[in-house]
């Protein structure tokens, strides 16, 4: 898989050279570019924002700069699928917070694909014309990552991108761990149980009994009651 992200601040992305991810990238599993909207500027002062059109607060991402960045990562992206053929089309992640919401299944359909480019937002979002130009060449999918605002778009492209990125096959060591997790498909959408580990007495507190008792059965069935308790608690929506 092939990740590009074009933001004002692609420094945020540095994060991503560490754990599992950075590792993925090392071993060659995955690349992730970050570049710097700024570079498709061509004013002194390397303008990427405007007054909105129909006025309000706040500013606009222009999209003379934007083009001319997602023409340079389509022209990378067809450069190298001349190498190496794939049949999907690239998609274009904008993460917005009047997106799509973002599930566990976004990130399983976004783990499929060959190349992922993110157009990160600063102020009050990226002019709409952007999105409209790059369907001719990208999937486009504009994404929320929950219902708050945040300053701009690239810590919501961090979350996608780890979300995503874990589910490449071979980035994850024991793929049975993205089996029983939270909102794991084939779950039935259910919370995970409390997990434990040693010692079993612990300030007092001690490891429920049932866990300790190599019972396989017993222990199933603890969990499952103890993911349904929380679900029925936490989240009601998921059971819905
Ligand atoms: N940009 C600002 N807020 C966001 C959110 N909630 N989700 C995705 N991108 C955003």
């Amino acid at each position: 898989m092939r990740i590009n992200i074009v933001s004002i601040f692609p420094d945020y992305f540095e994060a991503l050279r560490l754990s599992l991810i950075g590792k993925a990238v090392t071993d060659g599993l995955l690349t992730i570019d970050a570049h710097d909207l700024r570079d498709w500027t061509h004013d002194r002062h390397r303008t990427v924002d405007d007054t909105p059109y129909g006025g309000g607060a706040g500013m606009v991402m222009k999209p003379e700069p934007w083009g001319e960045a997602l023409d340079a990562m389509t022209a990378s992206i067809r450069a190298a699928r001349e190498q190496q053929p794939v049949p999907d089309r690239p998609v274009l992640v904008i993460p917005t917070p009047s997106g799509h919401s973002f599930t566990q299944q976004t990130a399983q359909e976004l783990s499929a694909c060959s190349d992922l480019v993110f157009a990160c937002g600063r102020y009050e979002g990226i002019d709409h014309r952007v999105a409209e130009w790059a369907a001719a060449d990208y999937e486009v999918r504009e994404i929320s990552l929950g219902d708050y605002v945040l300053n701009g778009g690239e810590v919501a492209a961090m979350a996608i991108i780890e979300a995503v990125a874990r589910l490449v096959p071979g980035v994850i060591g024991n793929p049975d761990s993205l089996v029983e997790e939270s909102h794991a498909a084939g779950t039935g959408h259910l919370l995970e149980a409390p997990v434990y580990t040693k010692p079993a007495v612990w300030r007092g507190l001690e490891v429920p009994e049932v866990l300790l008792s190599g019972h396989h059965t017993r222990i199933a069935g603890w969990r499952r009651q103890q993911s349904q308790h929380l679900t029925r608690v936490r989240r009601p929506d998921l059971l819905t």
